[in-house]
């Protein structure tokens, strides 16, 4: 297998500061890609284009809102000297709890990140990118699960898989792949992020660990090596999918 599948290639990463979308900014630099990660924490993102090296760079802006998806988009631009060869939509937020304790303002903040931030994302680079392209959007497994509470994240995901399958429809005649990546559990600070506090995260671990056909949280590496298959001419042939990455616990 080639092992720099994105020499010469131009990729943004939201949430590319942290987690998962850190280390798909990772791979895709040692491949060869010129990377911008975006989020909105300045002290991470600058941590994180430290450790990517000169073929990286950074763009603080809240994906949650027009103006800030405007800014990456312009950074984009610029720093892609006008073309985006891939986008990976990663930026997202947890947000659990029973129907009772969901406020209106969580639920906003959450589906603007989530799928508002999606969509708008892929409509205001979508001029940058070029036959040959490819969009990987990050869902989730818990897209198609009943868990108590997590309707409001589920729904959320669930949007992000069809906006995958529409908008894979939509950009096939532009050359363009849009497929979906459907993480099971990984170890990132999503869960502490989302205001859980160290007893809950770890109370959380044993039983997601537990419930999980493997019996283990995956890595973001493992995230990390699907999205770039998906992104890669490997999968030339393949736009529209859902590829679970979820040690089986979607399938079984
Ligand atoms: N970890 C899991 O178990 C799991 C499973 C399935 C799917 N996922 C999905 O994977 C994606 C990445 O999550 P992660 O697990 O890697 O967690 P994470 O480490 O908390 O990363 C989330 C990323 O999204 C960015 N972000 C959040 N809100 C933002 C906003 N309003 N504007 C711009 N950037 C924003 C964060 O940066 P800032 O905080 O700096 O803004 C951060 O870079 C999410 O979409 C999540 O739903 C995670």
């Amino acid at each position: 297998m080639n092992a720099r599948r994105f020499e010469g290639k131009v990729a943004l990463v939201t949430g590319g500061n942290s987690g998962i979308g850190l280390a798909v900014a990772k791979a895709f630099v040692a491949e060869g890609a010129k990377v911008v990660v975006s989020g909105r924490n300045e002290a991470n993102l600058a941590a994180a284009v430290e450790e990517l090296g000169a073929s990286a760079t950074g763009v603080a802006a809240d994906t949650g809102r027009l103006d800030g998806i405007e800014r990456v988009a312009a950074a984009v631009r610029e720093f892609g000297g006008g073309r985006l060869d891939v986008l990976f939509c990663n930026a997202g937020i947890g947000g659990f709890g029973p129907i009772a304790t969901i406020s209106e303002q969580k639920w906003d903040e959450l589906m603007n990140v989530n799928v508002k931030g999606v969509y708008f994302t892929v409509q205001k680079v979508l001029p940058l990118m070029t036959r040959g392209g490819a969009i990987v959007l990050n869902a989730s497994v818990a897209a198609g699960k009943g868990d108590p509470g997590g309707a409001m994240y589920a729904a959320s995901k669930a949007a992000v898989r069809s906006l995958g399958r529409s908008l894979g429809a939509e950009l096939v005649g532009a050359g363009i792949r849009v497929n979906v990546v459907s993480p099971g559990p990984i170890e990132t600070p999503i869960f502490a992020n989302a205001g859980m506090n160290e007893q809950q995260v770890a109370d959380l671990k044993v039983a997601w660990s537990d419930r999980n056909p493997m019996k283990r949280f995956g890595t973001p590496g493992e995230v990390a090596a699907t999205v770039l298959f998906l992104a890669s001419d490997a999968a030339s042939y393949i736009t529209g999918v859902d590829l679970l990455v979820d040690g089986g616990r979607g399938s079984f």
